[in-house]
Order: structure tokens, then sequence, then C-alpha cells
């Protein structure tokens, strides 16, 4: 189901409990005792990824963090003149959780590959709102779960591994399910199974497998296309409201760069971000980035405008 939204063949995807455990997963394929042990990314990453990446320092991994020297967008080239024949991975959003900034993928995987490296696309703030075709960008992994705008709910999360790429690589962190013969319990070392099943680890949480379907259906039925041409159209009179208004977007203004949400920088933004919720304007808050507001299908320019005018009647003067 989640194939035709990644834009991936069919049986290259696995389920896991979250991010952190498919990170985990793809992490534990690698080794880090040799000369090529860094893993890049950029310090506007989200920082669950980093504490996961942290923890591999223990068994020799390096990370380095390449300062984006900004806000909202990441430093393109510094990413690329960081990225050389020590790395191993590069975990990067292909949308930043931050600024709704979208990551130049493209130029980043090409580097990658250039010199040897894999790529780990954590697509949770991208999957559902943004078309993507994975395939055709040929990234290595990609990670993401259900919780945003696949409206699936919590314990779906999912990894992509690039089919041509699967059948080499011996993940560390595995468990039975990932037997090539599972039910027959042999003792010892594993033997793995074909992919996508020898990235699982053990029991599947099946209710969480079962609650998601209903958001990726019904955000296949509408497709991504429709959901993007939409968001644009909400996120952009968003934009125009909130200049008008004189605050401050922490969200590129351009199309091309920006993702499903719009981030405001408002004065005490954590209390604004409760009054709003208590006022039936369901929006996030995020500390060091501001207000983000999520528009989806479900969504009307009404509403957009309603949200605006409450959080203006919040701050009648930022
Ligand atoms: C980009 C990104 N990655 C990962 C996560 C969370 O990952 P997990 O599924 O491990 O909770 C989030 C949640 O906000 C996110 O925005």
């Amino acid at each position: 189901m989640l194939a035709p939204i990644l834009g991936v063949p069919k049986g290259s995807i696995s389920m896991h409990q979250n991010v952190t455990v498919a990170q985990a997963i793809v992490a534990s394929c690698h080794r880090y005792d040799g000369p090529r042990r860094r893993i890049v990314m950029a310090d506007l990453e989200f920082p669950s990824n980093m504490y996961l990446f942290e923890g591999f320092r223990r068994y020799g991994a390096e990370i380095v963090y390449v300062d984006s020297g900004d806000a909202m967008r990441t430093n393109l080239d510094r990413l690329l003149e960081a990225i050389d024949e020590r790395t191993a991975l590069v975990p990067i959003s292909l949308v930043l959780f931050k600024s709704a900034y979208i990551q130049k993928a493209e130029a980043i995987v090409e580097r990658a590959h250039r010199v040897g490296a894999r790529v780990v696309l954590d697509v949770y703030q991208a999957a559902g709102t943004l078309p993507m075709n994975l395939d055709a960008l040929g990234v290595d992994f990609a990670v993401g779960g259900s919780v945003k705008w696949l409206c699936g709910g919590p314990g779906a999360g999912y990894l992509y591994v690039r089919p041509d790429l699967a059948p080499e690589l011996e993940p560390g962190i595995v468990g039975w399910a990932a037997h090539a013969r599972p039910f027959e319990f042999a003792p010892g070392a594993i033997d793995y199974a074909d992919a996508p099943e020898r990235f699982q680890s053990g029991t599947p949480n099946v209710p969480a497998l079962y609650s998601c379907r209903a958001g990726y259906e019904i955000v296949a039925e509408i497709g991504v296309e429709a959901i993007r041409a939409k968001s644009l159209r909400l996120t952009r009179r968003l934009i125009d409201l909130a200049r008008d208004a004189g605050f401050r977007i922490n969200t590129p203004e351009a199309d091309a760069e920006r993702g499903g949400a719009v981030i405001l920088d408002v004065p005490d933004g954590e209390a604004v971000a409760a009054e709003l919720v208590r006022r039936g304007v369901i929006i996030d808050h995020r500390p060091g980035a501001g207000i983000r507001m999520a528009p989806h299908f479900y969504n009307t320019r009404d509403e957009i405008e309603h949200a605006m005018e409450t959080l203006k009647s919040l701050i009648p003067h930022p």
C-alpha cells in the first residue's frame, strides 16, 4: 500500500515500530571499524536521528554535523563537501521538521554514490503530502512513519531498501522474523530471508499495521499529486496572511522549496500554541522554530483564514 505513495517497487518495504528502529536496522548493516566510518548529517536534522547514530560511536562511527549557518535551510555546498570516501552513511530528511524546507536530495544522493556512501532518506515529513519517486531518485534507504500526513497512527514505521542493494546487506539488529524459515526456530546464526523480510526483527505490531491501512487508502484514493496541489494553495494563502500580519515566517516562501507545513515564529510560541489548540485551531509547536501549521486535504480555505484571524487576535502586534 505504501509503495505507490513512496514511488518504490512493491515488496521493497518492511514495517517497524518507528523511524528510530528502522534507522537502527540500517545502521546495523554497516561497519564502523575501517576507513569508511563517517556518518555525515546536517545540524538541522531531526534530533532523534542524531541520538541513534551517536550511539554507534561506540562501534567506531564518527559523526560529522554539517553547520547550516541558517535556521531554515541546510547548506548544500557544505553538505556535499563533507561527503567523501570516509563516509558510510548520509542520513537526511527530505523535508526538514523545523522549517518544512525540501532538501536537494538528488544532489546529495549523486554525491554520496560518487564516493561510495549510502543515503538514508527520512521521508516522515513528506510522505502523503509531497509526491515522490524514490526509485528514480536511486536513494539507498528511506524511513518514515504514519503519524503525520499518512493519517495512519503510531507503531507503523517503514523501511525501504533499494532492491538491488538489499540482498548484500546483513543487518546486525535482527530477529526470528528475518530468518529464511522463521518457524523452524533454528539455533545459532541466522540464515537471512530474502528482502524485505531480512530487515524484520521480532513479532510485528499487527494491530498498528491494520490501523494504518485506512489512512494509506484515503491518501492513495485522493492521490498525492492532488493533495500537493491543494496543500500549495492553502500554504500560499497562510504565508500571504502571515506576511500581511507581520509574522516571522520560518518556512521557505518558494513553492518548490516548501513541504506541507508553514512555521510561524511568534513571541511566546508555546503558550500561544496551547491557546490556539484550546480554541479549536489544531496546530503544533516546536521550540526554536515556532508554530507549525500543517493543512491537509481535509482543510478548507475558510479554516486557514479562521486560524490566522485567531492567531492575530492573540498577537495583535507581532
Ligand atoms: C523527520 C522525522 N523523523 C522521525 C520522526 C520520529 O520518528 P519516530 O518514528 O522514531 O518517532 C519525526 C517526528 O516528528 C520526524 O519529524
